[in-house]
């Protein structure tokens, strides 16, 4: 069976980085509602439209949104391939809807994987945090850099980009959103025996082991 899983953790915690580790190693496919809404943004959709200015405060995009979006990747993705949930759910009607979408797409949760962070080292995390342009492959000015300077590790692409709401006030808001509406979900899956906690302070292959680690017992 298919795993299906979440990382859930404030904005900095490592659920993208993880998360694409993840697919490079279990064939897995990262489901990033910020990425989804991001292209949205880009493409100038309707979704991204309504998206935008909610996006460059911190705030969060509304539930029905972002539950549609997943459920069409969902719809789309074969019953073989493995989810990893990143970003999503992000209140207690996201975490309500998941449970009613992976019922409808004959799947169900595995575990819940929750990045314990120090919120004052995220900041600098955020801010030093750029990416590829043309594949999209997450780096950082002090934590990971391109093995060369100024060339993509994964494709070669020399053009690199910075998000627009990763500026400190923004990441501050980011943060609030997170404790008052996302980490009071994590009783919902507690209650159902489901979440495992990882030191997300350690370096990147530490925390990715420690998830392989939870991910071996099923
Ligand atoms: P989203 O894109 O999901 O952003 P986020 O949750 O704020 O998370 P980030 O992408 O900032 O952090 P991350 O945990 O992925 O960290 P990363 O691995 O990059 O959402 C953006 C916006 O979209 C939201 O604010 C909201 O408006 C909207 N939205 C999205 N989903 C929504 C939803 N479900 N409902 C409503 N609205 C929604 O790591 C950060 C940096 O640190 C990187 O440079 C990395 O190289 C480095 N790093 C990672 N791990 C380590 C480590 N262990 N040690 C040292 N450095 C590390």
């Amino acid at each position: 069976m298919a795993l299906n899983i979440i990382l859930l953790g404030p904005p900095g915690a490592g659920k993208g980085t993880q998360s694409s580790l993840l697919v490079d190693r279990h064939g897995m496919r990262q489901l990033s509602t910020g990425d989804m809404l991001r292209a949205a943004v880009k493409a100038g959709t309707p979704v991204g439209l309504r998206a935008k200015a909610v996006m460059e405060a911190g705030q969060l995009v509304s539930d029905e949104i972002v539950s549609d979006l997943i459920d069409a990747e969902l719809a789309a993705m074969g019953p073989d391939t493995g989810a990893i949930f990143d970003g999503y759910p992000r209140t207690e009607a996201q975490a309500v809807a998941l449970d009613a979408l992976l019922a409808k797409h004959g799947r169900s949760l595995d575990h819940v994987i929750e990045l314990a962070v120090d919120e004052d080292a995220l900041v600098e995390r955020i801010t030093g945090r750029f990416t590829c342009a043309s594949c999209g492959a997450g780096y950082h000015d002090v934590f990971k850099q391109p093995v060369t300077p100024g060339v993509c590790d994964k494709c070669g692409g020399t053009e690199f980009k910075r998000r627009p709401d990763d500026n400190e006030q923004t990441v501050r808001t980011r943060m609030a959103e997170y404790r008052a509406k996302t980490a009071p979900i994590l009783p919902y899956y507690e209650a159902r025996g489901l979440v495992s906690r990882v030191d997300g302070m350690g370096a990147i292959d530490t925390v990715t082991g420690q998830i392989a680690a939870i991910l071996d017992r099923k």
